[in-house]
């Protein structure tokens, strides 16, 4: 049987540029910062990347690659181990790569969190008055059993068996993550069951020459009800699929809906937009959506659809939107990249009226939906931000509304800025995954005279260097007669269906 066609090009055979010392060669360091992915690096003439390592800490470690650029290492002991070092509670935590920060407990995590935060405030040249950074609110569910989806790759191992997991850490195959940690119980059975019984019906890791099937399957758990959605998302259609969902929605109770998804163009992008920019899905068996709770909004999640990634921080954030917003009542809410509607419906019960702007139209259907089942009045736009934000300026001209923003990780697209500020906010909260964009936009924010006056980073993401920063800018001003008209003058709209 021919090999399998691999997804990228081959993993480098050997570190070129130092043939005197081999891969596997030993080497005390002592690391002294951490990267964005979450290793520690020891800097010097070349980066050197250390897998499990802990700035400050002096370690053997392994090297185990040598590029142009830097290197990578395994750290393999300490003589004075750092106090906060743990063994990581996952067998696969080498392998996978997914949980960088899983040799730390807690307060290591925590303490590793916020100097990348710094570092990265720093290196965006984001500079904020004392006190404004706040502490990491905690992930109420701690660092196990948090995440409510989990996105599972179809490739291959290093031996050539098709496989569904994880993208391996530092090499281009596939690895299996039975007992991931860091997704719910019933996720982890719902893994489990989708790739044996991908295995069992034939559909092989899609590639790109046209060979195989599935590129990805991804299931999110209703934290309300535990019900979970599963799309799959394929290169091509093929007859095994109607009969692996059937096989599926038999073998796991908890799956109440299965989607498909075709995406038949290049590149690593999980989902392709269609002529039209939307996320095309057919149903195969079950219900369309699943529910979810935010903060005593109920909502709908469909395939396709964005929804936070931990769903109990998410309920911190939306509490903490509404106290940081200081909504009042008649003060219009913006909500721009919305989603399902979730924090623009949590907002409108405050202010009486808000306004959502979302890309993938079945998101903006779920959010209309929602909010005509809640009776909360609020509006949504399907659209570009870039493209809506000009006819909002006019609609709420002289309103002064509260702005909230939570772009993709890529941050605000260009001009988006300058037409937020031309909605003349009163208040702009920007929540973001990518702390790097956010510094970058924050900055032009205070070049026009804006203020940052909280920042809060919030741990929806442990195990991992990543955090989910919720930022709060005042205008430059806000002329007290401006403030009263905006309030005088409420434009509601009743809810379209
Ligand atoms: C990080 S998610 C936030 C969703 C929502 N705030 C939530 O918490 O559930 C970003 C959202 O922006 C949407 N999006 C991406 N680019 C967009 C654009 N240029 N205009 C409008 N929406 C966009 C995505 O579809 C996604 O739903």
């Amino acid at each position: 049987m021919p090999a399998p066609p691999r997804r990228g090009p081959p993993r480098p055979s050997g570190p070129p540029g130092r043939p005197q010392q081999g891969p596997r060669e030993l080497l005390t360091v002592t690391p002294d910062a951490w990267t964005q992915r979450g290793e520690a690096v020891v800097h010097g003439d070349k980066p050197l990347l250390v897998w499990a390592g802990i700035p400050g800490e002096k370690s053997l470690v392994r090297l185990q690659h040598e590029g142009m650029n830097q290197g990578r290492a395994r750290w393999v002991e300490a003589r004075s181990p750092h106090p906060l070092r743990v063994q990581p509670p996952c067998d696969r935590y080498d392998l996978c790569g997914g949980c960088p920060l899983m040799h730390l407990n807690g307060e290591g995590q925590d303490r590793a969190r916020r100097a990348l935060l710094r570092d990265t405030f720093k290196a965006q040249g984001l500079v904020l008055d004392d006190g404004v950074v706040e502490p990491i609110v905690a992930s109420p569910l701690g660092a196990a059993g948090f995440r409510h989806v989990v996105k599972v790759i179809a490739g291959w191992s290093d031996h050539g068996h098709p496989r569904f997991g994880a993208p391996s850490r530092g090499t281009r195959s596939v690895v299996p993550i039975p007992d991931c940690h860091v997704i719910t119980p019933v996720l982890r059975e719902v893994m489990k069951k989708m790739a044996f019984l991908a295995i069992d019906h034939d559909l092989r890791p899609w590639s790109e020459d046209g060979q195989g099937v599935v590129r990805w399957m991804i299931a999110r758990q209703s934290s309300v009800t535990g019900e979970v959605l599963v799309t799959l998302v394929a290169g091509r259609s093929s007859p095994g699929i109607g009969r692996w969902a059937e096989a599926l929605s038999g073998e796991h109770a908890a799956v109440t809906g299965i989607h498909l998804h075709l995406n038949e163009g290049p590149g690593n992008s999980i989902f392709g937009r269609d002529g039209q920019g939307l996320v095309g899905t057919t149903n195969l068996l079950g219900g369309w959506t699943i529910p979810e709770r935010l903060h005593g909004v109920n909502l709908r999640v469909g395939p396709g659809d964005f929804y936070q990634t931990n769903p109990a921080v998410a309920n911190l954030i939306a509490r903490d939107l509404v106290q940081l917003a200081q909504i009042k009542p008649g003060v219009p809410v913006v909500d721009l990249y919305c989603g399902v509607g979730g924090f623009t419906l949590v907002m409108a019960k405050q202010a009486g009226w808000a306004l959502g702007v979302e890309s993938n139209e079945g998101a903006v259907r779920r959010a209309k939906e929602s909010a005509q089942v809640e009776h909360i009045p609020a509006e949504f736009i399907a659209a570009e931000v870039a493209e809506a934000a000009p006819a909002l300026a006019q609609r709420l001209a002289g309103r002064r509304p509260v702005v909230l923003v939570n772009p993709a990780r890529r941050g605000l697209e260009e001009g988006v800025a300058e037409a937020i500020r031309n909605l003349r906010p009163r208040r702009v909260l920007y929540l973001s995954c990518n702390p790097s964009a956010l510094a970058r936009d924050l900055r032009g924010f205070q070049a026009e005279g804006w203020r940052v006056t909280h920042i809060r980073p919030y741990d929806m993401f442990p195990n991992t260097a990543h955090l989910e920063v919720l930022a709060v800018l005042e205008a430059p001003e806000l002329a007290e007669d401006e403030d009263e008209a905006s309030l005088r003058a409420p434009q509601r709209r009743r809810v379209r269906a």
